[in-house]
This record gives C-alpha cells, structure tokens and sequence, in this order.
C-alpha cells in the first residue's frame, strides 16, 4: 500500500497543494486528474523529493516518511521504490531502447549488466520493443519500460 497524507506546497505565496491525501492499494491504478497546472506533477515530485514538501507524509514499503524533514538516507530508500514516466520523458536519444532501460538499473541499482539486460529484456517485451534503436513511436513505450522495472510507477 501507498498512503500520501496532508501533502502540502506553496511557490512564494502561491499555494498548490493544500492537505493533499490519498491511499492506494497493492494493484491499484489511480489516475490524478486535474486542470493544468492543478499540481498533478507537484504532487509526485513532492513524493519523490524532487521538489521539498512544506508538510505531509508518505507511506511505502511499510514504512512511514516525513515529506519535509526525510534526510538522504531516506530520501533514496523511497526513490529506489518509486519509478517516473516524464512528459518529456528524459531518455537517451542515442541509446537503444534496451541501452536506456538498463542504465538506471546498472548505475543506480548497482546490477550486473547481464540481469539488467534480463530485467530490461521482460519490460521491453511487455511494451512490444526489443533493444532497438529509439523511433519517435518507441520513445513513450520505452519510458514506460524504464518504469517497470521498479515496483511502482507515476507517469506525470
Ligand atoms: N519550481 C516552481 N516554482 C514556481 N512555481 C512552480 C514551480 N513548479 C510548478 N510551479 C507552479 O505550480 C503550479 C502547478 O504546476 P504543475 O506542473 O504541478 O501542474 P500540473 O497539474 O502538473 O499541470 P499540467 O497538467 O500542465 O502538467 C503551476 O502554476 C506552476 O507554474
Ligand atoms: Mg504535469
């Protein structure tokens, strides 16, 4: 279960998220709709300390998290659980797909190249890719491949 509580953030006097709460089961997909600039992106970027919460608390893995006050240790505790499909998705323009999914896996999860390539391999195939080079239509399906190889993931 994820459980996101009394999630709030203000740019200078402008405030976006006041007293945001939610809890999502194991299996859920949950859409966050909204008008642009509402504060969907604000909101996972605050639950994944890309941007420093006022307050609120995020709970994962079992354990509970202060969204203002989480030191380094915890800060990457919670990302290694989380994973993001950008709007603009950040991937590599002269990687492969396969090249793309299994660097964060090789560099931020310490994994051998031969078990990325497996990991990479079973996520490329969900999406219907298989480590070739980046066309235009790959590149959406490819970041959601990035995202499936971690246990949860927020498309923004
Ligand atoms: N770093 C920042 N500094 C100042 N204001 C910001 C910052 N980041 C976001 N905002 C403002 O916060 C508000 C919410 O932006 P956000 O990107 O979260 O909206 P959104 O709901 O994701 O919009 P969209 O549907 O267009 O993706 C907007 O008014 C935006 O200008
Ligand atoms: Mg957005």
């Amino acid at each position: 279960m994820v459980s996101i509580s009394n999630v709030s953030k203000t740019f200078g006097s402008n405030p976006i998220l006041r007293g945001i709460s939610m809890d999502i089961e194991k299996g859920d997909v949950v859409v966050v709709l909204g008008p642009s600039g509402s504060g969907k992106t604000t909101l996972l970027r605050c639950i994944s300390f890309l941007e420093h919460a006022d307050e609120g608390e995020l709970e994962i893995g079992g354990k509970t998290y202060n969204l203002r006050t989480a030191n380094k240790r915890q800060m990457l505790e919670v990302r290694k659980q989380i994973a993001f499909v950008f709007q603009n998705h950040n991937l590599f323009q002269n990687k492969t797909a396969l090249e793309n999914v299994t660097e964060g896996l090789i560099i931020g999860r310490k994994m051998s190249k031969k078990d990325a390539e497996i990991k990479a391999l079973e996520a490329l195939s969900e999406v219907g890719l298989k480590g070739r080079s980046l066309s235009f239509t790959a590149v959406r399906r490819t970041a959601i491949a990035c995202g499936d190889c971690k246990s949860s993931c927020f498309s923004t």
